[in-house]
């Protein structure tokens, strides 16, 4: 309520239900923005921040108790739970929003609200807006629309104490799942067999998984987003598997690529030693003071070098990397914001420029090297190998911490834990 101001007013809806099919919806996921301010987790709610507001400054609108529903559906907070709960000041049933909530935009200049992610709502704001303007004459109505994405999303990019505590839960919860994904694997398993050790894990933590898990076998890896999990592990290929939980609502991101018979082959640990290599100097220009890309710099730069080693690519060093030579083999960048989303929000740049990274930071760092099958100009010893190394890393006052380090990612770590049943 600081960053908006006094004169400012804030709306945040709840997100939508959403039908899987006829009457079965989705899981509900809340609104990231919304929980982050509310911890308020039900759908059909809008919270509304009045800064120096006499008579309360936080206030939300939710469904009514309704003991019939609620033997169906679930409990509801309703208005009163709600101020007892979740600490709002006032609370009123969602129906009575039309009569209230005009009243609360005409005593303000500004309205922070974010168009365009939740469509129904968007139209209901645009109509209280416009019948504010069209009685101007005789009432008061805002001057500005402003998106809130700006002020909040740059809270939401640097995590407190208790966000990291969440996110380190996260981490473990998901690096549990990848250690048992690589004690169970055998050739001639079904990629959803490995699927199911994540969903396993996820669960029994009370977590869900945050994105749905790629297990990619062999030449299935250069699929960047497989998701059917449905096919054969292969007796000498590698399965790449991109998993990562929701705890708590706080995303984790895990990538580890191991051989299916638990022995990496000559081929297989060339290519894997290079992008272990830009997984690691990518980390190490994750510090405080460097710029957001640095460590997609550092990673580009190991790529670019171990490809050219191999020989894969042919040419002097500085020509590959000003020519981006890694480009058709190392084809997405080396990381994102981490939080609450998967691909959590914050800007990447601040006035055209690379962001300066800080304290309080988490990203991602997954380098990785992809040769489809059908690659022309590369022995066919490395054809059909996708790999990518992904672990989670807060940036601190003391440099890089990787979050997800307890799970190995070097060749003699994975294939030690393959081979241990315990
Ligand atoms: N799992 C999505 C990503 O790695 O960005
Ligand atoms: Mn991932
Ligand atoms: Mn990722």
């Amino acid at each position: 309520m600081r960053s908006i101001g006094a004169d400012s007013i804030a709306v945040l809806p709840a997100a939508g239900e959403r039908v899987r099919s006829r009457d079965t919806l989705y899981d509900y996921r809340p609104d990231s923005d919304l929980f982050y301010l509310t911890g308020f987790a039900e759908p059909e709610a809008v919270a509304v921040l009045v800064p120096g507001r006499e008579h309360g400054e936080f206030l939300m609108f939710c469904r009514e108790r309704d003991p019939e529903r609620e033997a169906w559906d679930g409990a509801r907070a309703g208005p009163d739970g709600v101020v007892a709960d979740y600490a709002a000041d006032d609370a009123f049933p969602i129906g009575d929003i039309d009569d209230i909530l005009p009243g609360l935009l005409e005593r303000s200049e500004r309205v922070y609200y974010s168009m365009g992610s939740a469509a129904e709502f968007d139209q209901r704001m645009l109509a209280w807006m416009n019948a504010l303007n069209a009685r101007r004459q005789r009432s008061h109505a805002p001057s500005e629309l402003v998106v809130l994405d700006h002020v909040l999303h740059e809270m939401r990019l640097f995590k407190s104490r208790s966000e990291t505590k969440l996110m380190r839960r996260s981490v473990r919860i998901a690096m549990a799942a990848h250690r048992r994904a690589m004690r169970t694997c055998a050739p001639g398993m079904m990629e959803y067999e490995l699927e199911a050790e994540f969903l396993h894990e996820f669960r029994r933590n009370g977590a869900r998984y945050a994105y749905l898990p790629i297990v990619a076998g062999g030449a299935n890896a250069c699929t960047l987003h497989y998701t059917a999990n449905d096919a054969h592990l292969e007796d000498g290929e590698l399965v790449l598997i991109d998993a990562g939980c929701e705890y708590e609502m706080y995303a984790s991101d895990i990538t580890r690529t191991f051989p299916v018979n638990g022995r990496f082959s000559e081929p297989q640990a060339e290519l894997y030693e290079i992008v272990l290599e830009a997984n690691r100097a990518a980390t190490e220009a994750a510090q405080p003071g460097n710029h957001w890309n640095d460590p997609h710099d550092a990673a580009v730069r190991e790529i670019t070098r171990g490809l050219r080693r191999l020989g894969i690519l042919k040419g002097r060093l500085d020509t590959l990397l000003k020519d981006e030579a890694h480009r058709p083999f190392f084809t997405h960048r080396t990381g994102h914001w981490l939080g609450m989303d998967v691909h959590d929000v914050g800007d990447y740049k601040v006035s055209e420029q690379w962001r300066l990274l800080e304290p309080g930071m988490v990203m991602t760092i997954e380098p990785g090297i992809y040769i489809r099958p059908e690659t022309t100009g590369v022995a066919r010893r490395w054809r059909g190998i996708g790999i990518r190394v992904e672990d989670d890393v807060l940036v601190t006052s003391n440099g890089p911490s990787v979050l997800s380090e307890d799970l190995p990612s070097d060749i003699d770590g994975i294939e030690r834990l393959m081979s241990s049943r315990e």
